[in-house]
């Protein structure tokens, strides 16, 4: 079974299938080496966001490599995102600049809404202190607007959305002037979100993957902020995984990304370590056959296993366009 080294996107350039994640890598000299390690090994596709902190840093390292020549603006594929308090028609233009600013471009190739739930925004704070977030009327329909204009002033080829559910997508297609290119959701073997893909297949609408590996520190992420570690699925030890990878002579985590790739998903794993970064591209040159696609499908076990809840910042739950199904 075949999988594409990039999948065609609505109004924007093709977008690579793997890329390189960079949530939770703010550490400079851990972050260039990831970067330059990813770079070598033929990654053109990077995704940040706003609120990581670390656009900057990857500003640093893309000039490099684009005053050096070793790669063209037009080979990368660069997607951020509008932070939860950049969420209000009069800061998209505010907030996508200050990104192009950080990161040293002129334009993006993807620009998400990083969540459903918006918030207000206060100074040069990345989110708002927890005792003053106040939530504040999303106006999905408002923003997606502004949105539309950074294409049309060319600060970004396409547009997107992250962590939005199906009718809060379908209310903005209804609206749109320019559709939604891109839904970044959680997906990984555990949490297939089967239906949400298909809909999205159906409107042109290309998903990205993120956690595809189950991300394994997870619950150190909910320690630095104080929170108790949950009970997370451990893919990278699951036993079936573990089988069809020595069959195939592949690690676990090659099997998780090929899994999401020959369905036609971009998957966007982290890793600041150069040996994973390397192996987690390495991907084209084996195939799962329909058995091993048939049986890793049922590793599904749906909502219980959302491991990135948003719930670090416990009051977007009590928005009305909390995306997430409610306990
Ligand atoms: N839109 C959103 O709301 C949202 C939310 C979450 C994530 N994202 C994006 O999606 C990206 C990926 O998701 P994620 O960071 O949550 O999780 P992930 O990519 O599933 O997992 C990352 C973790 O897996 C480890 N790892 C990477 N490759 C490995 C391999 N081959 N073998 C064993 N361990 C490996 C990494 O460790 P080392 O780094 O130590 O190697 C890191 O701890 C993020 O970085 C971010 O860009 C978006």
């Amino acid at each position: 079974m075949a999988a594409k080294a990039s999948l065609e996107m609505t109004g924007g350039k093709n977008i690579p299938t793997i890329g390189l994640g960079t949530w939770q890598s703010t550490n400079e000299t851990e972050l260039e080496t990831a970067l330059n390690a990813a770079l070598e090994a033929g990654y053109r596709h990077i995704d940040t966001a706003y609120i990581y902190g670390n656009e900057a840093i990857i500003g640093r390292v893309l000039n490099k490599w684009l005053t050096s020549g070793k790669v063209t603006r037009e080979e990368l594929f660069i997607t951020t995102k509008l932070p939860i308090s950049g969420i209000h028609r009069d800061r998209v233009e505010l907030f996508i600049k200050k990104s192009l600013e950080n990161l040293q471009l002129e334009y993006l190739d993807l620009y998400l809404i990083h969540f459903a739930v918006g918030t207000n925004y206060i100074g040069d704070s990345i989110i708002p202190p927890l005792d003053k977030l106040k939530l504040e009327d999303s106006d999905h329909v408002g923003v997606w607007k502004k949105m539309e204009e950074q294409v049309d002033a060319g600060r970004t080829r396409a547009i997107g959305l992250s962590n939005f559910n199906q009718s809060q997508i379908e209310r903005i297609i209804k609206a749109a002037r320019i559709k939604p290119a891109c839904l970044q959701i959680e997906l990984h073997l555990s949490l297939q979100q089967r239906d949400l893909v298909q809909f999205c297949h159906k409107n042109n609408i290309v998903v990205v993957a993120y956690s595809p590996l189950g991300n394994p520190s997870y619950n150190k992420f909910l320690e630095s902020f104080g929170q108790k570690a949950r009970e997370l699925p451990n893919l990278l030890q699951n036993p079936l995984i573990k089988s069809i990878a020595e069959k195939h002579g592949k690690s676990s985590g090659q099997v998780m990304l090929r899994f999401l790739v020959q369905n036609n998903i971009v998957a966007i794993p982290k890793s600041v370590t150069p040996s994973r970064i390397k192996e987690n591209i390495n991907i084209f040159d084996f195939s799962l056959d329909a058995k091993d696609m048939a049986s890793l499908q049922g590793l599904e076990i749906g909502e219980k296993a959302r491991i990135c809840d948003w719930k670090v910042i416990p009051k977007l739950q009590d928005h009305p366009d909390w995306p997430f199904p409610k306990e």
